[in-house]
């Protein structure tokens, strides 16, 4: 039975952090349907309030705060908002993140840097500034990592270097903070179906469909693939998952699956 039918998050605050549009929306949205008040930041103030308010306007309880995860004391002040406005929080999702394709010859060392801080400076920001915010013990930390973290990737050094960093700061806040009954987790999405992540990746149609040719289970994931996992990761039964990096990637990650992988006649 689908998370999304229950409200199994009622009672319950989560903030988003780099939920403006895409996958993180998509979540921010789910977790609201499944009975949670929302908070969500981005760094621009229009694009936070219009996402938040397609949640209002469903009916349930949305805050939309603007503030770049590069910015440790603005992440602090968002962080205070949202627990001035809706007590401790029970689930935090750090999921901003940069991309665009160039060789590391064509990237400026800002260039890099930036994709580094957003991603990777961004989510420490996120997670640190959150602890003192938490319902101890109980609260679930999601980092949004991807499988550039495993597999070195054509023009993604930037995104490669900071998802993995996101990766290894995930396992390293989950056996610092379990003790204080905080689980600390990384979904990794595969190719995420009308998202700007694929947008830049493979924009053309022929891109899109070279992609999917090599993924075993032959398709895009949706954002409600992600919100599903985020939402069993916040919920009792994941109570013993800590430290873990979760793929929803269609097995991806296992590499390339293309052509016919089953022999004639089976
Ligand atoms: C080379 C580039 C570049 C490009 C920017 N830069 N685009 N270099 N090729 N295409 C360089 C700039 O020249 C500058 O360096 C530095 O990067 C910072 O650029 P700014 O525009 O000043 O940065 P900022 O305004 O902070 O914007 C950050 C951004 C932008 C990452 C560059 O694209 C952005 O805001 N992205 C957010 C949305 C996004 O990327 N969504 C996709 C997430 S998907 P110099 O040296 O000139 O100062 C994802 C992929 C995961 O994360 C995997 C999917 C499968
Ligand atoms: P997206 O729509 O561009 O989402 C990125 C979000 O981050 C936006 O809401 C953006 O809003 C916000 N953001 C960017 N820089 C920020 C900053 N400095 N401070 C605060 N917020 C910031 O991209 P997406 O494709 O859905 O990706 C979402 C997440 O999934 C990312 O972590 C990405 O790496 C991961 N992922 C995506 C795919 C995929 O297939 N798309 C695959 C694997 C992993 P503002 O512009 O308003 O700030």
């Amino acid at each position: 039975m689908s998370a999304l039918k229950e409200q199994v998050l009622a009672g319950k605050t989560a903030f988003v952090a780099g939920a403006s549009s895409g996958i993180n929306l998509g979540v921010a949205q789910a977790f609201a349907r499944a009975g949670a008040r929302v908070v969500l930041i981005s760094r621009s103030a229009e694009k936070i309030a219009a996402a938040a308010k397609t949640i209002s306007d469903e009916g349930h309880e949305a805050l939309g705060l603007a503030a770049d995860v590069r910015d440790y004391a603005a992440v602090e002040a968002a962080l205070g908002q949202a627990a001035e406005r809706f007590g401790k929080l029970d689930i935090v999702l750090s999921g901003a993140a940069g991309n665009f394709v160039a060789p590391a010859l064509g990237m400026s060392a800002n260039g890099f840097k930036t994709v580094v801080d957003i991603d990777l400076i961004g989510t420490f920001n996120v997670l640190r500034a959150s602890f003192q915010h938490l319902n101890r013990p109980g609260a679930s930390l999601i980092s949004i990592t991807a499988g550039q973290a495993v597999r070195p990737s054509l023009y993604q050094a930037h995104v490669c270097a900071a998802k993995a960093g996101i990766n290894m700061l995930t396992k390293c806040l989950a056996m610092e903070w379990g003790p204080a009954g905080v689980r600390v987790n990384a979904i990794s999405p595969g190719p995420i179906a009308d998202t700007e992540g694929m947008r830049r990746l493979a924009p053309t149609d022929q891109a899109e469909a070279a992609i999917k040719a090599r993924i075993a289970l032959r398709d895009y994931g949706t954002k409600t693939d992600i919100a599903e996992m985020a939402i069993f990761l916040s919920t009792d039964s994941a109570k013993y998952i800590t430290g873990t990096i979760l793929n929803v990637d269609g097995g991806s990650e296992l590499g390339d699956a293309g052509g016919n992988a089953i022999p004639e006649g089976f």
